[in-house]
């Protein structure tokens, strides 16, 4: 069974998401530890909740960008995962610490990339007047919220909509495709090839999902 080591900076839900499907019998990985930059995420102690190894490794503690990724490759490393799972992780990672894991770091972004990077996507998809938004999971390249994309979902946007009402659609799909995503690659269907994602023995339609509200 493949090692996951899951980043976190805040609230945690989509890594609860990863420990619901765990615990459900839907994704067959060994959550090896949860790892936050910031002390007080409430992440942290769910984490704990379920048993699961929670550690922090605190960028204020760290002079730099490369000085705090070196210590958190340290402990990631000692859990020797098979996949990294940013998932809230509310850092912009140095190249090397994005080298270092190229082909088994992935992310979890709350619009339809290349649409909206960085922050505050459901403010920008409202200002845009965006009919569809949605969330995407896609490995990590040294560009912030840029990668080969591994799976996406699309949700309306609907009249009416404010940014909380639109996060809460999108983060519903987020606890969707983010366990679909690793189970790919619990499975050895899912890999980085040459910068392409290869998704083996899943038709292409499976990538893209679109949430009920939408039909
Ligand atoms: C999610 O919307 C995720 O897509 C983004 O940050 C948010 C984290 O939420 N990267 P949570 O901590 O998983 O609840």
């Amino acid at each position: 069974m493949k090692n996951i080591v899951i980043l976190i900076s805040g609230r945690g839900s989509n890594m609860e998401a990863l420990i619901a499907a765990r615990d459900a019998g839907r994704l067959p990985v060994n959550i090896a530890a949860v790892i936050s930059n910031r002390p007080d995420a409430r992440g942290l102690e769910t984490a704990a909740r379920a048993g699961i190894t929670a550690h922090f490794v605190d960028h204020q503690a760290f002079a730099g960008r490369e000085a705090f990724d070196a210590a958190l490759a340290e402990c990631i490393d000692g859990f020797a995962p098979d996949l990294v799972v940013l998932a809230g992780f509310m850092r912009i990672l140095s190249d090397g610490f994005v080298r270092r894991y190229a082909g088994r770091l992935i992310n979890i972004h709350p619009s339809l990339l290349p649409a909206f990077p960085g922050l505050h996507t459901h403010r920008k998809a409202l200002e845009e007047g965006v009919r569809i938004h949605g969330c995407t999971v896609h490995f990590v390249t040294p560009t912030l919220d840029h990668g080969p994309i591994v799976i996406q979902a699309a949700v309306p946007v609907l009249d009416g909509d404010d940014e909380a009402t639109l996060a809460a659609r999108v983060l519903r799909q987020e606890h969707v495709v983010y366990p679909q995503a690793v189970r790919w690659f619990a499975e050895d269907r899912l890999r980085l090839e040459e910068g392409c994602v290869r998704l083996a023995a899943a038709p292409r339609a499976e990538a893209v999902l679109i949430a009920p509200e939408v039909c």
